[in-house]
């Protein structure tokens, strides 16, 4: 999405609505998503979501996980599915793709799925699992004071994975992530999409 029509971290998008559906498959099961124009890669799944929700270390049985910047839902309703018993808070600040990720749940039965804007959030929320396709597009400082926010929320021994392409910047991501006292792992790269993995020293 360009200048012409909006970004896809716009609380309301002013591209027209032109509702579809994409196909998510994966080894263990293929749901079919509603998606739109306004929000992020309606067109199709991401590839480098596609990668977190394929190479991504397996989730615990339960737990209070997070995906940081929903969209319309590919990374929150596959982990809800994977782990009926978590409850996966699924939070974006664009309402068009927070409308499209509640019907998603819904649709699949899912209802460990909390769809939720930024300012809606418990303020004392604990996270166990965070997975995210994070906003890169926001800018570096928005970006990392979005980042630092959320991995504060880690419990002792929770584990944030992010998926970023090099050309996006995961290098320096990580880098920084370090800087902040993080350890910060690459745990895969393909086409150029890096698999990084954050908590606690
Ligand atoms: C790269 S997209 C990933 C979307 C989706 N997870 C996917 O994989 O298709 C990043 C998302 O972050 C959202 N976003 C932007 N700023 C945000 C913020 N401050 N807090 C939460 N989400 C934000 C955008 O609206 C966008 O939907």
């Amino acid at each position: 999405m360009g200048d012409a029509a909006g970004h896809y971290f716009d609380a309301d998008p002013t591209a027209p609505s032109a509702p579809r559906t994409v196909r998510l498959d994966l080894p263990d099961r293929s749901l079919v998503l509603r998606t739109d124009r306004g929000v992020f890669s309606g067109e199709r799944v991401d590839p480098a979501t596609k990668l977190l929700l394929l190479e991504a270390p397996d989730p615990p049985e339960e737990g209070v996980f997070v995906d940081v910047g929903c969209g319309y839902g590919p990374i929150a309703c596959t982990l809800a599915a994977r782990r009926p018993r978590a409850v996966v808070w699924a939070v974006d600040v664009n309402r068009r793709a927070l409308e499209l990720c509640r019907a998603n749940a819904e649709d699949l039965g899912l209802d460990n799925v909390r769809t939720t804007g930024v300012d809606e959030l418990p303020a004392h929320l604990a996270v166990d699992l965070l997975w995210s396709n994070p906003p890169i597009r926001i800018g570096k400082a928005a970006l990392h004071e979005l980042l630092s926010a959320w991995l504060q929320r880690l419990t002792p021994a929770g584990r944030a994975v992010f998926v970023v392409h090099k050309h996006l910047g995961s290098d320096s991501l990580q880098r920084w992530f370090a800087e902040q006292g993080w350890a910060a792992t690459r745990l895969t790269s393909r086409d150029g999409n890096r698999l990084l993995e954050v908590h606690r020293r």
